[in-house]
């Protein structure tokens, strides 16, 4: 029994993920020359991706975390509930929320929302992979490292059921395993 069974399809495999991060560093680097961004994963799901991430940026940074959950409601609200908040302020600084993925783009909103009251000196948004099929508001995303089709998908930090994170690869999670 692997965890690989319980997969339909793998979207990335561990190189193509890593030449997926590198490509993202590359550009956050240069687009960070000079500065000293503050990255802020977006628990748990962004906890392998950032990881990998900030070992490929050749700018200093310094790195925070936050951790929130939906409220259970009968539909996705938006509201959310701060589980642990950010150790440090983020006035005056460079900020760029790192996700593991964005989906219906809710819990995003939100945080940018909720980070831009603190009176950051920029705010910028790395998404590892993205899924625009179910987006139901408009954000806008400054570095995402795939565009993915509609389908649940698991590994590399992201869960079922907080199960899968330590696939070393993206993939498509079968349907009798989404019970
Ligand atoms: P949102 O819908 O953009 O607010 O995404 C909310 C959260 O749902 C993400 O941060 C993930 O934790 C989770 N999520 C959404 N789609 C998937 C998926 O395909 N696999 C695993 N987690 C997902
Ligand atoms: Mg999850």
């Amino acid at each position: 029994m692997s965890l690989y069974d319980d997969l339909e399809a793998i979207l990335l495999d561990a190189d193509a993920i890593q030449a997926e991060v590198r490509r993202l560093g590359e550009r956050i680097s240069k687009d960070f020359a000079d500065r000293h961004p503050h990255l802020i994963g977006v628990l748990k799901g962004s906890s392998v991706f950032l990881s990998d991430l900030i070992r490929t940026l050749t700018v200093p940074v310094t790195v925070d975390y936050i951790w929130i959950s939906p409220y259970e409601t009968p539909t996705p609200s938006g509201v959310v509930r701060i589980r642990k908040d950010l150790d440090d302020p983020i006035e005056g600084r460079d900020v760029i929320v790192v996700e593991g993925i964005i989906d219906t783009g809710l819990t995003l909103s939100y945080l940018l929302r909720n980070f831009r009251t603190r009176n950051p000196a920029s705010l910028k948004v790395c998404a590892f992979v993205n899924k625009r099929a179910q987006r139901i508001i408009d954000l806008s995303v400054d570095y995402v490292g795939r565009e993915i089709p509609d389908k649940f998908v698991v590994g590399y930090g992201l869960d079922y059921r907080q199960r899968y994170r330590n696939l070393p690869v993206l993939g498509v999670l079968k349907p009798s395993a989404l019970d």
